[in-house]
């Protein structure tokens, strides 16, 4: 492999960032390959923006270092500005230009020729679906199509990285639904760090998380891992064999002592029907030894299922205070 196509595309190292006497963000280290379409989660105050701002260039970390493709944030920040597109928390637009006029506006900022400035606004015009309104006041659009505009002004001079800071918050359901699949759409050729608050979001579209609590990393790992290695609860129903008795305390006892289960309590809307259990566990999937057991004790397992753990679910276990 060479050393270009092995080189991340976001390289932060060791990040601190302090507002005064609030440690916004408290020793930040990733890194970010190319192709990748990252969700970064916490919740409100973690330092997703503060990040964020750092990474584009808008704010001076209070130490360590963040790169884009190698270049120093800090030291080559009109460089690194280069690869990236932005589209910051509320995105912030003027409302009295014109669509094509604000996107003119961008791309001379952007320093992007003349002879290709016509071409590359009419393809971020294409892309992000902003046909119909070019000749729109900024102030008279619909939300979802300001988010649109946001977009366009993010991918206008072609970046590898997009930074997306809440891109769906304030939509509609609709619009929703229509600026995710535009972030799947330029996902498949960019790179994309995106903060968001809506879980399911993050979990249908991006190939990794990361979630930040209280200015610190406290996961990194695939949406479908970060459900999966987290253990988990398993639903069991036993009944007694016919003509015998069973007690909740019989239960409770042969399955709290099977290894790796941290848990049991009584489920009391199955009483009639046999004894209803809820088994947590921390590691492996009990339900072998559950069954074994169950057969040994010469009881009948009426019913066993694992309950699914939802993103939501890891997330508080994650960041509740
Ligand atoms: N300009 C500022 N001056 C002082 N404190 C700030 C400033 N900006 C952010 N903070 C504080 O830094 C911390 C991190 O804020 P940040 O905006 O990065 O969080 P966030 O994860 O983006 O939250 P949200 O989900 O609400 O957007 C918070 O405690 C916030 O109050
Ligand atoms: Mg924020």
């Amino acid at each position: 492999m060479t050393k270009a196509t092995s080189m991340p595309i976001i390289q932060v190292r060791d990040l601190l960032k302090s507002y005064g006497s609030v440690h916004a963000i408290k020793g930040l280290t990733f890194a970010v390959g190319k192709g990748q379409v990252v969700g970064f989660l916490g919740p409100n105050g973690a330092g997703k923006s503060t990040t964020m701002k750092i990474l584009t260039g808008y704010l001076q970390p209070t130490s360590g270092t963040a790169q884009i493709l190698g270049i120093d944030v800090m030291r080559h920040s009109i460089e690194a500005r280069k690869h990236i597109g932005y589209l910051p928390e509320n995105n912030p637009l003027y409302e009295e230009m014109m669509v094509m006029e604000y996107l003119e506006f961008v791309a001379q900022m952007r320093q992007i020729p003349k002879s290709k400035r016509r071409m590359m606004i009419e393809k971020a015009i294409h892309e992000c679906g902003l046909g119909p309104v070019v000749g729109k006041d900024i102030g008279v659009l619909s939300k979802g199509y300001c988010q649109r505009v946001g977009f366009a002004q993010a991918i206008v001079h072609e970046p590898q990285l997009l930074i997306l800071d809440e891109p769906t918050s304030g939509l509609d359901p609709n619009q929703i639904i229509e600026i995710r699949s535009l972030i799947k759409k330029l996902g498949k050729e960019k790179t994309v760090l995106m903060s968001t608050h809506i879980l399911s979001e993050a979990q249908s579209t991006c190939s990794r998380i990361l979630i930040i609590h209280d200015g610190k990393l406290v996961a990194d790992d695939t949406p479908l891992q970060l459900t999966q290695q987290e253990g988990g609860i398993i639903y069991v129903v036993v009944a007694p064999k016919q003509g015998e008795k069973l007690s909740k305390k019989q239960v409770l006892e042969q399955l709290a002592s099977i290894f790796g289960v941290t848990k049991v309590e009584p489920i009391n809307e199955y009483q009639d029907h046999g004894v209803a259990m809820m088994v947590g566990y921390d590691k492996e999937d009990p339900r072998a030894d559950i069954f074994q057991k169950i057969v040994s004790a010469n009881w009948i397992l009426l019913e066993m299922r694992r309950k699914e753990i939802t993103l939501e679910e890891t997330f508080r276990r994650l960041t509740k205070e």
